[in-house]
């Protein structure tokens, strides 16, 4: 009996040095910006990863990328997430996955107020898909991708975990509002499932090895890759929207965060769910520097920084955009252990770098 019990302590502790070394993590959206970069923070960390992607935005060239810069070659599962029979597939193939981290969603703020329904239905769909499996297979961790969209136009700067949330402005913003309260509830109702929500602020860079980056299809609808596409002659001008809000210089202030250390966030958080240490069973973060940054400005130290002049103009407001928002970093330093590292200028250079190695220009 003595030496049953031993053998079993034995068991118990080899199995769970084992679990340490093969904690297992699906990525949804793996393939695209913010995912691919968090992939090979998770390896560098030691993680095993699962990649789940559609390719909707994002193309498999990410996945060499990861491979060349982390020499492992995560699986890949090309998935979309709405259709429930090949999810369930998927966990069925990669059993014991302990937790999962959720990008994959739509993001164009303009087209989800053409197409609300594609909208509604992506990204709400694949959400409430992955919640309804995740128990059948035994996964109680999942790291949500929100956004610093629910808090609207704030009153108050910088903006804090607790400043209230506005009316979403589009359909895309009301789908990371429902996702969060979707979380929320099914959180509330089990005994097992917990979530942390990251809100990102402004998320641009690229990994320093240039060999990842933000791949935009078609025009870019965001500031970062029009200035770098501008920068190496894809694009003839860069547009500011607007000059004449209530900011020192006029243009829209906002946060913006190197995507390393953004993916860097999703390691200490995810490691914190699965190790138990979050404080409640649903957390959120802000996830920015601290510092806000104007339009005007970012073009100025793109510019210096790289020493290409920009082509821009000065046009009217772009609708639905917020003039000011920066973020409170204070409870994701304090509570979650974590801070940025990067300045502004390597942001800016790494996006730079990128934009040129993608052009054959580097
Ligand atoms: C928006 C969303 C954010 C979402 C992100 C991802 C809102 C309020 N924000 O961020 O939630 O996660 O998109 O797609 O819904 N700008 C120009 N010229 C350009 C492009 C942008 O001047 O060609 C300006 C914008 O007016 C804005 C700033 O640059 O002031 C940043 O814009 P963008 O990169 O599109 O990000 P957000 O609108 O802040």
């Amino acid at each position: 009996m003595k030496e049953k019990s031993k053998k079993f302590k034995y068991f118990t502790y080899i199995r769970s040095k084992f679990d340490y070394i093969m904690k297992k993590i699906l990525v949804t959206g793996g393939t695209g910006f913010i995912g691919s970069h968090t992939v090979v923070e998770l390896i560098n960390a030691g993680y095993e990863v699962v990649i789940a992607d559609n390719l909707s935005n994002s193309k498999t060239g990410s996945l060499e990328g990861i491979e060349q810069i982390t020499g492992v070659k995560a699986p890949f599962e090309r998935v979309d997430l709405c259709d429930k029979v090949a999810f369930e597939a998927l966990l069925k193939k990669h059993r014991s996955i302990n937790a999962v981290i959720h990008f994959a969603a739509f993001k164009a703020v303009g087209e989800s107020v053409e197409q609300p329904l594609k909208y509604y239905h992506n990204n709400l769909t694949s959400l409430i898909n992955l919640l309804d499996l995740m128990p059948q297979y035994g996964i109680e961790n999942i790291v949500f991708s929100s956004s610093c969209t629910v808090y609207g136009q704030p009153e108050q700067l910088p903006v804090t975990e607790q400043s209230p949330i506005q009316p979403a402005t589009s359909p895309y913003g009301q789908t990371k509002q429902i996702s969060e309260t979707i979380i929320r509830d099914v959180v509330a109702a089990s005994d097992r499932i917990k979530s942390i929500a990251l809100r990102y602020f402004n998320p641009i860079g690229a990994h320093a090895s240039a060999l990842i980056g933000e791949l935009p299809v078609g025009t870019p609808n965001n500031l970062m890759p029009f200035i770098t596409q501008t920068a190496i002659g894809i694009r003839e001008q860069l547009n500011v929207f607007g000059n004449d809000y209530n900011t020192p210089d006029g243009s829209c202030i906002r946060d913006y965060i190197h995507v390393v250390d953004l993916a860097k966030a999703h390691v200490t958080a995810v490691s914190r769910l699965m190790e138990n240490r979050n404080k409640k069973p649903f957390e959120i973060f802000n996830l920015g520097t601290g510092t806000g940054v104007s339009v005007l400005e970012l073009i100025t130290t793109f510019e210096k920084v790289t020493g290409v002049k920009l082509n821009y103009r000065i046009v009217g407001r772009r609708a639905g955009d917020t003039e000011q928002v920066w973020a409170d970093t204070s409870f994701a330093n304090n509570e979650l252990g974590w801070k940025t590292l990067s300045t502004l200028e390597e942001t800016l250079l790494s996006a730079w770098n990128w934009e040129k190695r993608i052009n054959n220009n580097g």
